[in-house]
């Protein structure tokens, strides 16, 4: 289902040109389409139905308080991964009570903020953090609920910048380690083991992997029950991928069917931490082609968005499909889309085919996750406007950065 597409050789957001939102708000910008963002949510809660779960949306993925606000509306949770993102989904009217917390570096003061919340986990990632926890808990008289984030030693075939579950990698707690561990935390009077979790990457386009680390999951709970500890929910974490290019990932109900028919008749609820899967095709990047270039039959656009508004290409090789905003009937050329910034792997894309002229506006597709959110101000290039399209309406949801507000922190020595 896509929310973009040609209507009269021009593309829309919904019922709305492209065209027009980059002539009322300038480019680079960030355009979301409320309808897939409220369509992707519903399939994921409609693909889990059968049984009591809870989608916690990971902030990291585009943490715009609209697009929380949105998601808290259709009765999201959200995992959160510092401080900050906790005063965002509270900003957003988010439900304290349906936050999870993971990563691996929790700090005393994002634990206290967490706990004073009432937040509804702490996906614990070692036994340094469990003592942290227990003192940070005891100092202000509560009771800390976790999990541990289990590392299951599964290999989740992605790029390997964002696997997360093997045995390498900073993320969880060694599969070996974790009954002792849970033992350990009962002898500790301020934490209460109430769930057992995992993530082990992103952008999985196979259900295997999950299914693996499902398994390992679920034999430790066993342990852990014939131990005496109850738990009350499995985490199953995020991952699941979208198509970028040529990827076929499972679908939502086909992911779900898998995890489901594991999971068979334990009664435990169910929490989903997907990012990506919700936000990742809600969104386009649009850009204006500023100019062409052609050094020794190399042909480069050099266009308005950079590497600091969509680190992804850079960062992970990461494709994503260029559509021309007007479809005109061009000669087309090679070309090396790339952004102003002062580095070569400043590119957005590479090999494209496209009819070009300077001027042109472009649309950067499937970057409503981890677009946004990962930007920055490099090059002082203040950040990008976001929109947010709710039929023929276009709803300004960030104001594009200006260039005093990079500096406003700054002093001079005298
Ligand atoms: N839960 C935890 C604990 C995570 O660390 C992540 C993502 C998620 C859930 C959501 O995963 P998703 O469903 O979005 O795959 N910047 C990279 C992706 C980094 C993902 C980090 N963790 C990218 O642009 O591909």
């Amino acid at each position: 289902m896509t929310y973009f597409f040609y209507k009269n050789k021009q593309l829309h957001a919904e019922t709305t040109p492209l065209a027009v939102i980059a002539e009322k708000f300038g480019t680079p910008c960030y355009v979301y389409s409320k309808a897939a963002l409220v369509f992707s949510f519903n399939s994921f809660s409609d693909a889990f139905k059968k049984r009591e779960h809870l989608i916690c949306y990971a902030v990291k993925a585009n943490s715009n308080l609209a697009i929380l606000n949105l998601f808290a509306g259709l009765g999201s949770g959200f995992d959160i991964v510092s401080g900050g993102e906790l005063a965002r989904v509270m900003a957003a009217r988010g439900d304290s009570r349906k936050v999870v917390f993971s990563g691996v570096g929790k700090r005393v003061d994002e634990m206290r903020a967490a706990l004073e919340a009432n937040i509804l986990c702490f996906n614990v990632e070692s036994e340094s953090e469990l003592l942290r926890l227990n003192e940070v808990a005891g100092k202000i008289g509560k009771k800390a609920p976790f999990g541990l984030r289990i590392n299951p030693d599964v290999d989740p075939r992605t790029h390997p910048y964002i696997a997360t579950g093997l045995k390498e990698n900073k993320f969880g707690v060694d599969y070996a380690d974790a009954l002792a561990m849970y033992r350990m935390a009962k002898s500790l009077p301020h934490l209460q083991a109430t769930a057992i979790g995992c993530h082990i990457g992103s952008q999985l386009t196979e259900v295997a992997p999950f299914i693996d680390a499902l398994d390992r999951i679920l034999v430790l709970l066993d342990k852990l029950e014939k131990a005496g500890i109850a738990i009350s929910h499995i985490d199953i974490g995020g991952g699941l991928g979208i198509r970028y290019h040529d990827e076929s990932p499972p679908n939502v109900s086909e992911y779900a069917s898998a995890l489901l028919a594991k999971l068979g008749k334990r009664q435990q609820r169910i929490l989903l931490e997907p990012g990506r899967a919700l936000v990742g095709q809600a969104g386009v990047l649009l850009t204006r082609v500023e100019y062409l270039k052609h050094n020794r039959g190399n042909n480069f656009a050099i266009v308005d968005a950079a590497m600091n508004d969509l680190q992804r290409p850079a960062l992970y090789g990461a494709y994503h499909d260029i559509l021309p905003i007007n479809q005109l009937s061009r000669t087309r050329r090679t070309y090396e889309i790339a952004g102003p910034v002062c580095e070569s792997a400043d590119f957005i894309g590479r090999g494209r085919k496209l009819g070009l002229a300077e001027g042109d506006l472009l649309a950067i597709l499937s970057t409503g996750a981890y677009g946004m959110s990962m930007s920055s101000n490099y090059n002082s290039r203040p950040r990008a406007a976001e929109v947010m399209v709710d039929d023929d309406k276009a709803i300004l949801i960030r104001r594009r950065e200006t260039v005093d507000q990079l500096s406003s922190g700054e002093t001079l020595l005298s």
